[in-house]
């Protein structure tokens, strides 16, 4: 039956131009609400850009253009790629529209009037990088840990919003819903988050620092806090309150995320809905991020992945193939372009490719292209194979899956059918029947069988490879603009009609080779990577004093996940050392473990505990590794 579904990606920040990440979310929009039309749900698919706050109106002054010709320039550059990646969204919404800057102030006033927005002083430590202020315990080693620059300390008068008054609500709401923020290991990472006390959030900044926002209606010296004003365009976009589309869509309402902004969209939005009197959206769901052959991608290390740069040289289906079959959604990927080239090679030019050209050869070559009429007498002979049994299969298990955004299973599925098609073939072997006129009519059933299966595979391919799949359509006589990539009509075998004649057959993946477009992590001269430091003198390192410490103790400091509190004897002295390896380390490892401490760094507190020295560590995406002594030495032991 058709239902209503509505998808939205972030909006993106205007502050760099679209990239790998970017479009991996995009397309999974894309991916999941063309499913949903194959089902024949009326979707609709919302994406944007975020357009006001610091961050962009730094980026505008690097640029040297005004915020508003800045923001019109790179909202512009988000909005012309999604065509070229096939991306068919409804709407693009820019907070930066008049609708949905007056929708801002409608729900703010409203949530002020109710009581749940006061006005106060307030001293913090605030990231401009995240344009919010961080609690100490909040932050790693003292730095934010996004940017990990030490945030400044900021005294401001300023409105916040009561988040502390929904904390319960907000946890029986997501107990009592386990699916509300998904997959699990997110709805567990928010609900150890609401285990500590919910700060009231600052949603305000004063004119003085900032006037590229939206004006606060009850104070024209304040404009509001960019999170505030981006994460009411999932509604504004839709005409909230009385729009039809709001009252059609919001039930259904599902978000696409990535792990970055699950706290925004986990806790601030549901309370920000609850506040404001509208109801929650029913999922939101969370996604891993993409690194670049092991490291994080970013601006610094040069290793930042053009979407386009990929098309052009591998194809659109191609990338947006290997994009949904290697990130297990939830968890981190690594992009590296070997692992694409290798993706296609095997999986689109050898398995579906190859197929696709073995089968409609085989009947051009023996039943000059025309799909073959079938004769019940010889189908019964290869009732045992039963294709159409593993093919229904498939498809209930394919859906299962993209229900739940396991895309990369729900392609697995068809791969299997594409094995299973394969040997088909070996088992029937139709060489053998075409040598004689008595076997003609078995022929005729494997060929319509192979056949069939492959309208079912071009189907199931569409959310992913919509060009591919129209591409196959054409070639099994099908019209591809038809409304023929439904699941229902997937469903019922014996689509192809006999009789049809087939185009010659193509190559639908030639094989590629490694072309090196993206960017690998930036080379330093040496060849290191990251790239070497500035070089320092032999006086300058004679400065750092390391010593030998033997650790003692080691305990967990409750609320922050990353850190053990070391005791650790030096010879002389004992220290308390705070140190971020609660990722890699459980405390009774490291008892006994000879380490290497910086003895006379700055002592720091952090997370209440004064910490006196740093422990060396070599650290990769995997984790961390403490340097250990080889052989036991005396603690203290001055180490060069
Ligand atoms: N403007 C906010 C979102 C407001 S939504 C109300 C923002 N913008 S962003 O430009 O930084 O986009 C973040 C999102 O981009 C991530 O949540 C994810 O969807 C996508 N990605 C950016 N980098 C990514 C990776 N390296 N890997 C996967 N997705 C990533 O946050």
């Amino acid at each position: 039956m058709e239902q209503p579904f509505y998808v939205t990606t972030p909006i993106y920040y205007v502050n760099a131009r679209p990239h790998l990440g970017h479009a991996y979310t995009t397309i999974t929009a894309d991916v999941i609400s063309r499913y949903h039309r194959m089902r024949t749900d009326t979707t609709w698919f919302l994406t944007g850009t975020d357009e006001h706050g610091d961050k962009i109106v730094r980026a505008a002054q690097q640029e040297g253009l005004s915020p508003r010709a800045y923001v019109d320039r790179i909202s512009a550059l988000f909005r012309e790629l999604w065509p070229e990646l096939n991306i068919a969204n409804n709407q693009f919404i820019r907070t930066t529209d008049k609708a949905h800057m007056e929708l801002v102030q409608q729900i703010l006033q409203r949530i002020y009037d109710n009581g749940d927005i006061y006005f106060s002083e307030y001293e913090g430590l605030y990231c401009f990088g995240c344009e919010r202020f961080y609690t100490e315990r909040e932050l790693v080693e003292g730095r934010c840990p996004d940017h990990e620059t030490t945030p400044e300390t900021i005294k401001e008068s300023n409105y916040f919003f009561k988040m502390s008054k929904y904390q319960q609500w907000l946890i029986d709401h997501i107990q009592t819903n386990a699916d509300f923020i998904r997959p699990e290991r997110y709805r567990n990472e928010v609900l150890a988050f609401l285990r500590e006390p919910l700060e009231d959030l600052c949603i305000s900044r004063p004119k003085s620092r900032l006037q590229w926002g939206i004006s606060l209606p009850f104070d024209g010296e304040y404009v509001t806090y960019v999170w505030f004003d981006a994460l009411l365009n999932y509604v504004s976009a839709l005409g909230y309150p009385d729009g039809e589309a709001f009252k059609t869509y919001w039930p259904v309402a599902q978000h696409i995320v990535a792990k970055d902004i699950l706290k925004p969209h986990g806790i601030y939005w549901p309370i920000m809905l609850k506040a404001a009197g509208i109801p929650l959206y029913q999922h939101l769901n969370v996604h891993g991020y993409w690194n670049v052959d092991e490291s994080k991608m970013s601006k610094s290390l040069g290793n930042v992945i053009e979407p386009l740069k990929l098309k052009n040289v591998y194809g659109l289906d191609a990338f947006r193939f290997f994009l949904m079959r290697d990130m297990v959604f939830g968890l981190d990927s690594s992009f590296s372009e070997e692992g694409l080239v290798n993706r296609i090679n095997a999986d689109l030019a050898n398995d579906l490719g190859n197929l696709f050209s073995r089968v409609v050869t085989m009947v051009h070559k023996y039943f000059k292209g025309e799909i073959p009429a079938l004769d019940s007498a010889a189908e019964a002979e290869f009732a045992s194979l039963d294709l159409k049994g593993k093919v229904m299969e498939t498809i209930a298990a394919y859906s299962g899956h993209m229900e739940v955004f396991a895309f990369h299973k729900a392609l697995l599925e068809i791969w299997d059918l594409i094995g299973h098609l394969n040997k088909y073939i070996d088992l029937t072997t139709p060489w053998v029947l075409a040598k004689s006129k008595a076997t003609n009519e078995q022929l005729r059933v494997v060929l319509y069988n192979l056949l069939e299966g492959l309208r079912i595979i071009s189907g199931l391919i569409y959310p992913v490879m919509p060009d591919t799949a129209k591409t196959m359509q054409r070639h099994l006589g099908q019209d591809p603009e038809a409304a023929f990539f439904k699941l229902d009509t997937l469903k019922s075998w014996k689509g192809l009609l006999p009789g049809i004649q087939l185009p010659k057959t193509i190559t639908l993946f030639p094989r590629v080779e490694l072309q090196r477009t993206a960017p690998a992590a930036v080379q330093s001269t040496s060849g290191l990577t990251p790239a070497l430091k500035e070089e320092i003198t032999i006086d300058t390192f004679a400065k750092i004093d390391l010593r030998v410490g033997t650790i003692t103790k080691a305990e967990t400091i409750p609320r922050a996940k990353k850190l053990l509190q070391l005791t650790v004897e030096m010879g002389g002295e004992t220290r308390t050392i705070v140190s971020g390896i609660a990722g890699s380390y459980a405390p009774d490892d490291l008892i006994g473990k000879q380490v290497v401490i910086v003895a006379n760094l700055k002592p720091a507190k952090l997370m209440g505990v004064l910490s006196k020295g740093m422990l060396l560590a070599a650290s990769d995406s995997d984790g961390l590794s403490i340097i250990c002594l080889d052989t036991p030495m005396a603690s203290g032991t001055p180490v060069s």
